[in-house]
């Protein structure tokens, strides 16, 4: 058996790929600075090792990666807003952190490391859907870092034979996702809003569209990066393969909750991108992935959960 190490396994995906990694009889830790995740997340699973720290301190990130196979480095401060209010907050966890885990992982011996990347790195290049082989154009702190993290991956890869694969990640959704800040994933608000008889609010002419992917394709993809030859050194797309405008994300989440209220509208926000949509035939090639949820299926698995998980109060 193998032991898995999650960084920010205590987040929204992070928990989900413990889960899954659990769900197979493997061995699990978990390390997480509890900024963005929640202890609860990890609750209804048994056996996981967890450490509480920040891995922007060396020494938390060579005590995590202690004895593991494999890491999967998916802590970070996620959102593009709050690297505009604060960069040097989210480079300390997005990019110095990260580069503290890639010397610990080599130092320790780790197998392999599969890290979190962001389609924001693709920016607004203007042809869609992003193919792995486009320049970055990062609009905003946070699609830099997460870049820069993913290049450092490539170079520990050259320069150490660390093996490591990036997975850009694309609007990932889903339960457990935590609405509870302004900078939260806007499906998560968006939900938040109508289960509690609020207005949403879109930003710009909600014509922006994002490739919404459901997190069990994520967790998917993660695990097949974790054994697949040919990925090693590999920056790969896992997304749907889809486009959804923001109008029509409102509409949908709308009619399958039953509500009736209308969105606000509010000015663009500063570092949006405004298409994104991926080409996923690098990660069919290399993986053998292809989604298994689509969007729609997804965002009804997602409204579920919210209700069951935040009932109204009467
Ligand atoms: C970006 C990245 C994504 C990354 C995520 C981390 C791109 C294409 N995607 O997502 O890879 O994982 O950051 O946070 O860069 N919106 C509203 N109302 C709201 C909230 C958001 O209209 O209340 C709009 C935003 O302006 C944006 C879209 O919804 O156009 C999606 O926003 P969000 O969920 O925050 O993710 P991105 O910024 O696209």
């Amino acid at each position: 058996m193998s032991l898995y190490l999650v960084t920010g396994g205590a987040g929204f995906i992070g928990s989900h790929l413990a889960e899954a990694l659990v769900g197979r009889g493997e061995r699990v830790r978990v390390v997480d600075s509890l900024v963005t995740g929640h202890r609860r997340n990890l609750a209804h699973l048994q056996g996981v090792d967890f450490i509480e720290g920040d891995l922007a301190d060396i020494d938390i990130a060579r005590r995590a990666v202690d004895g593991v196979d494999v890491v999967l480095h998916q802590a970070a401060i996620p959102s593009v807003p709050r690297s505009i209010q604060d960069p040097l907050t989210s480079h300390r966890a997005n990019v110095d952190a990260s580069l503290n885990v890639l010397m610990a992982a080599r130092d320790a011996g780790v197998k392999r490391l599969v890290y979190a990347g962001s389609s924001s790195a693709y920016g607004n290049t203007p042809t869609l859907p992003k193919v792995e082989t486009m320049p970055a154009a990062p609009l905003s702190p946070y699609a830099l870092q997460k870049f820069v993290a993913e290049q450092y991956c490539q170079l520990f890869t050259r320069l150490y034979g660390l093996e490591t694969v990036a997975i850009r990640y694309f609007n990932v959704f889903g339960p457990r996702q935590d609405p509870s800040s302004p900078y939260s994933g806007v499906i998560s608000l968006f939900i938040r809003a109508l289960h509690e008889g609020h207005q949403p609010t879109i930003y710009g002419d909600g014509e922006q569209t994002r490739d919404f992917t459901y997190v069990t394709n994520v967790v998917d993809g993660v695990l097949r990066a974790c054994a697949a030859p040919t990925a090693n050194g590999e920056v790969i797309n896992v997304a749907t393969g889809g486009r959804i405008s923001l109008n029509h994300l409102f509409r949908s989440v709308r009619d399958l909750m039953g509500a009736t209220v209308e969105p606000l509208h509010a000015a663009p926000r500063p570092g949006d991108v405004c298409d994104s949509q991926a080409d996923i035939r690098k990660a069919t090639e290399l993986l053998g992935y292809q989604p298994t949820v689509s969007f729609e299926a997804g965002l009804a698995k997602t409204i579920e959960w919210y209700r069951a998980a935040q009932p109204v109060v009467a």
